[in-house]
C-alpha cells in the first residue's frame, strides 16, 4: 500500500477501549463487595477465595492494570499514530501486547481468589504471571518506540513524552520490584531482605503512582483534553517544563510510604522533602489542564464529556495538594494506617484515572466506529451519579480517617488509651455504609456506560481512517 492512503491501525485501539468498560465494571464490582464486607462481614459467606484479604489484591490489580492499564494501552497506540502521522510500528506485537495483557489479566483473576502471592502490593502477581508481563511491556514499548521512531512528523508532541517515561519507567520498576527466587511454579521469595525490601517495594509503590497512575494519564490528558475543547493546550511550554520535574521529582518520594519505620531517618525526611517539592510539578499539569478551557468555559455547561475531563484534573489537583501534605511526617503519623489513606487513594483514582479515562472513552469510542454516541443525556446521567458517588466514597474516609487517628491517639491523665480499638471500629461502621453507597453509585454509573457504549457500537462499524499526506495538519 501507497503511505498516503495507509490507515491507521485502529483494531487493537478498539479491542483494549472495550476492555477498559469491561474491567473497569469488573474490578468496581469487586471493590463494592469489599466494602460491603467492611461494613457487614457476613458478605464474606464464610468462603475462602471471597474473603477481603483475597478479593482485595484483586481490586486493585483490576482497576489499576486492568482497567487503567486498557486505557493506557488504547489512548497511547491512537495517539501515537494520530501525532506522528503513521501506522503503529509492528502491529502483529501491537496484537501480542493485547492477548497478553488479557492473559496477565485473567491469571491474576484466578490465582489472586486462590490465595496465590507474593504479597508485595500492586505487585502480588507470582513469578510466571511476571515473566508474562515483561514480555507483553517489552513489546509495548517496542510498538510505541518503534512508531515514534518512523513518524512523518518532525516534533514529538507531549503527550507522546508522558506516554513514554511511564513504559521506561514502569520497565524499570517491574524489573527492579519483582526480582525474586522461585521455589515452586505457584511460590517465589523476594531477592530482597528487611528494610532494603520494603524500600524497593516503596520506590515501585510511589512510582507505580507516579508513573502507571499519572504521567500515563496525563498523556491523555494533553491529547483529548484540548481535542474536546477545541482548544490549544495553555501553555506548551509549561507541558514540558512540568514533565521534567515531575519525572525527576517523582522517583524520590517513595519513602513517605514508610515513616516512622526501620529505613533511617535521613531517607524518610528525604522522601517527605521530595514529596513537598512535587506539589509544583503536579499543579502545573493541573494548572495546564484547568487552563485549557479559558476563554471557552461556557463549553462545560453543555459538553458532559468535558465535564469529565475537567472535574478529572481537579481531582487530579486536589490528590496532588492532599498527597505532599499526607507525607509530612506529623501529619503522616495521625493519617497513616487510617482510612483518610484510602480517601486520598480513591479521590485520585475515582476522580482523576476513572474519570480522565472515562472521558478518554467517550471521545474515543464513537469515532473508532465512525458514528456519534447513542446518548448524551446518558453521558449527562453518568457524570452526575458518578459525582456523587466519589463525594460519597471519599468525605466517608476523611471523616472516618481522622476520627480513626484521633481516636487511637487519646489518652487518658493516667496515660492509658482512652479508646479501645473495638470501639474505633464500631465508630466507623456508618462511614463505610456511604463509602459502599458511594462506589456502588460509581459502578451503577459504569453499568450506564457500557449500555450507552454498546448501542453506540452497535449502530456504527469499524472504522478505516486515512492517514493525511505528510505536510497536513492533525
Ligand atoms: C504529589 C503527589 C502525591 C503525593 C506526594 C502523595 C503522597 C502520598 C502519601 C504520603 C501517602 C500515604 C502513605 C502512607 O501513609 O502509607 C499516599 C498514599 C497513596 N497514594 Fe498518594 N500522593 C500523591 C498523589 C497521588 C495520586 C495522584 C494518586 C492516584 C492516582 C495516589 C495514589 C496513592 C495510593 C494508591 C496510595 C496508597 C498506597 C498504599 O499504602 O497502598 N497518590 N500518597
Ligand atoms: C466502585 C468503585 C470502587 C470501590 C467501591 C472501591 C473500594 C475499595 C475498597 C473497599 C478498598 C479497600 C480499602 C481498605 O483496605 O480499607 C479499596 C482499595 C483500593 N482501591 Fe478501590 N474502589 C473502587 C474503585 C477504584 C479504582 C477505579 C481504583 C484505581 C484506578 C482503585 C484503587 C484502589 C487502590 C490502589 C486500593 C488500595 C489502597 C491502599 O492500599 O491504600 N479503586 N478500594
Amino acid at each position: 500500500m501507497n503511505d498516503e492512503t495507509m490507515t491507521y491501525e485502529y483494531k487493537v485501539v478498539r479491542q483494549f477501549a472495550i476492555m477498559t468498560i469491561v474491567w473497569g465494571i469488573v474490578g468496581m464490582a469487586v471493590g463494592v463487595l469489599i466494602a460491603s464486607q467492611m461494613a457487614w462481614p457476613v458478605m464474606n459467606f464464610d468462603t475462602p477465595w471471597l474473603s477481603f484479604g483475597r478479593l482485595r489484591p484483586l481490586h486493585t490489580n483490576a482497576v489499576v492494570f486492568a482497567f487503567g492499564g486498557s486505557a493506557l494501552f488504547a489512548c497511547s497506540y491512537y495517539v501515537v499514530q494520530r501525532t506522528c502521522h503513521t501506522r503503529l510500528f509492528a502491529p502483529k506485537l501491537a496484537a501480542f501486547t493485547f492477548w497478553g495483557w488479557m492473559a496477565v489479566i485473567v491469571s491474576a483473576v484466578v490465582t489472586l481468589p486462590l490465595g496465590y502471592t507474593s504479597s508485595k502490593e500492586y505487585a502480588e502477581l507470582e513469578w510466571p504471571i511476571d515473566i508474562l508481563i515483561t514480555l507483553v511491556w517489552v513489546s509495548f514499548a517496542v510498538v510505541f518506540f518503534g512508531t515514534i521512531a518512523k513518524r512523518r512528523v518532525k516534533h514529538i508532541y507531549v503527550a507522546n513524552w508522558f506516554f513514554g517515561s511511564f513504559i521506561l519507567t514502569v520497565a524499570i520498576l517491574h524489573l527492579v520490584n519483582s526480582a525474586a527466587i522461585p521455589v515452586s511454579w505457584f511460590k517465589s521469595y523476594s531477592a530482597y531482605a528487611g528494610v532494603q525490601d520494603a524500600m524497593v517495594q516503596w520506590w515501585y509503590g510511589h512510582n507505580a503512582v507516579g508513573f502507571f497512575l499519572t504521567a500515563g494519564f496525563l498523556g491523555i490528558m494533553y491529547y483529548f483534553l484540548p481535542k474536546q475543547a477545541e482548544r490549544p493546550v495553555y501553555s506548551y511550554r509549561l507541558s514540558v517544563v512540568h514533565f521534567w520535574a515531575l519525572a525527576f521529582t517523582y522517583i524520590w518520594a517513595g519513602p513517605h510510604h514508610l515513616h516512622y519505620t526501620a529505613l533511617p531517618d535521613w531517607t524518610q525526611s528525604l522522601g517527605m522533602v521530595f514529596s513537598l517539592i512535587l506539589l509544583a510539578p503536579s499543579w502545573g499539569g493541573m494548572i495546564n489542564g484547568i487552563m485549557t478551557l479559558s476563554g471557552a468555559w461556557e463549553k462545560l455547561r453543555s459538553d458532559p464529556i468535558l465535564k469529565f475531563m475537567i472535574v478529572s484534573v481537579s481531582f487530579y489537583g486536589m490528590a496532588t495538594f492532599e498527597g505532599p501534605m499526607m507525607a509530612i511526617k506529623t501529619v503522616n503519623a495521625l493519617s497513616h494506617y487510617t482510612d483518610w489513606t484510602i480517601g486520598h487513594v480513591h479521590s485520585g483514582a475515582l476522580g482523576w484515572v476513572a474519570f480522565i479515562s472515562i472521558g478518554a472513552m467517550y471521545y474515543l469510542i464513537p469515532r473508532l466506529f465512525g458514528t456519534e454516541i447513542y446518548s448524551k443525556k446518558l453521558i449527562e446521567t453518568h457524570f452526575w451519579i458518578a459525582t456523587i458517588g466519589i463525594v460519597l466514597y471519599i468525605t466517608s474516609m476523611w471523616i472516618s480517617g481522622v476520627m480513626q487517628g484521633l481516636m487511637w491517639r487519646a489518652i487518658n491523665a493516667d496515660g492509658t488509651l482512652t479508646y479501645s480499638f473495638v470501639e474505633s471500629v464500631q465508630a466507623m461502621h456508618p462511614f463505610y455504609i456511604v463509602r459502599f453507597l458511594g462506589g456502588l453509585m460509581f459502578l451503577i454509573g459504569m453499568l450506564i456506560m457500557a449500555y450507552n457504549v454498546f448501542k453506540t457500537v452497535a449502530k456504527g462499524k469499524p472504522v478505516e481512517a486515512v492517514i493525511p499526506a505528510p505536510a497536513a495538519e492533525h
